[in-house]
């Protein structure tokens, strides 16, 4: 099984306050919530589908932002917008901006300059993405979805595959998707570049 469009299980503690952002009545499991997430995201990658990004609009704020409200838009009222609280992975929350700037002009430069492969290019974008961790949840599904939209528009190669043809186990594909990011976090991205395109 790939990790699409699969949370991080446990990492989200469904504590009242967060809670008051959702825009739903009588959800009351985790697992609810993660199937309501599940269609929001399908609703958003059909949108996709008819209404594709234009080259110059990816790689900037507004689009991450608004990818993000796509996503999760239907379910919580504060989809699209950066996180004002610090999160235990992450810049602290008012760097967010400065951070995610920085990052779109390297990613930028890195293409103008053929930096890396198309592939390892859209990976490492994705990694330093999840790293600032723009917002309160859905950071590795929106990261994820991000570095499929690169791939498949810069480098005309169809979308990542996050690990699903190992045909692993959820738990299995997790450790070894958590195991990849560690070593993308210490720089080396081969990895996690392997693990998104098997
Ligand atoms: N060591 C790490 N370095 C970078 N990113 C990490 C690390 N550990 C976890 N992550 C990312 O953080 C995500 C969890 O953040 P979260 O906002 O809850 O996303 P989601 O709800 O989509 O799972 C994981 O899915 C993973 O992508
Ligand atoms: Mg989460």
């Amino acid at each position: 099984m790939g990790l699409s469009y699969l949370p991080e299980q446990g990492q989200t503690p469904l504590d009242p306050e967060y809670l008051s952002g959702l825009r739903l009545v009588g959800v009351t499991t985790k697992l609810q919530l993660d199937e309501l997430e599940q269609l929001n995201i399908q609703s958003a990658m059909t949108w996709l589908i008819s209404n594709p990004p234009k080259h110059d609009s990816l790689l900037a704020e507004k689009f991450i932002k608004s990818l993000h409200k796509r996503m999760f838009g239907d379910v919580w009222n504060w989809a699209g917008n950066f996180r004002r609280v610090d999160t235990n992975i992450g810049v602290e929350w008012w760097k967010i901006p400065s951070e995610l700037k920085v990052l779109m002009d390297d990613a930028q430069f890195w293409l103008e300059h053929n930096t890396y492969p198309r592939e390892e290019w859209a990976i490492r974008i994705k990694h330093r993405l999840v790293s600032i961790h723009c917002f309160p949840n859905g950071n590795g599904r929106h990261s994820r979805l991000f570095a499929d939209l690169l791939i498949n528009n810069f480098g005309n190669l169809p979308y990542f595959t996050w690990g699903a043809h190992a045909k692993l186990d959820e738990y299995a594909t997790r450790t070894n998707y958590i195991t990849s990011l560690r070593e993308a976090d210490l720089g080396n991205y081969r990895p996690l570049v392997q693990f998104a395109l098997n």
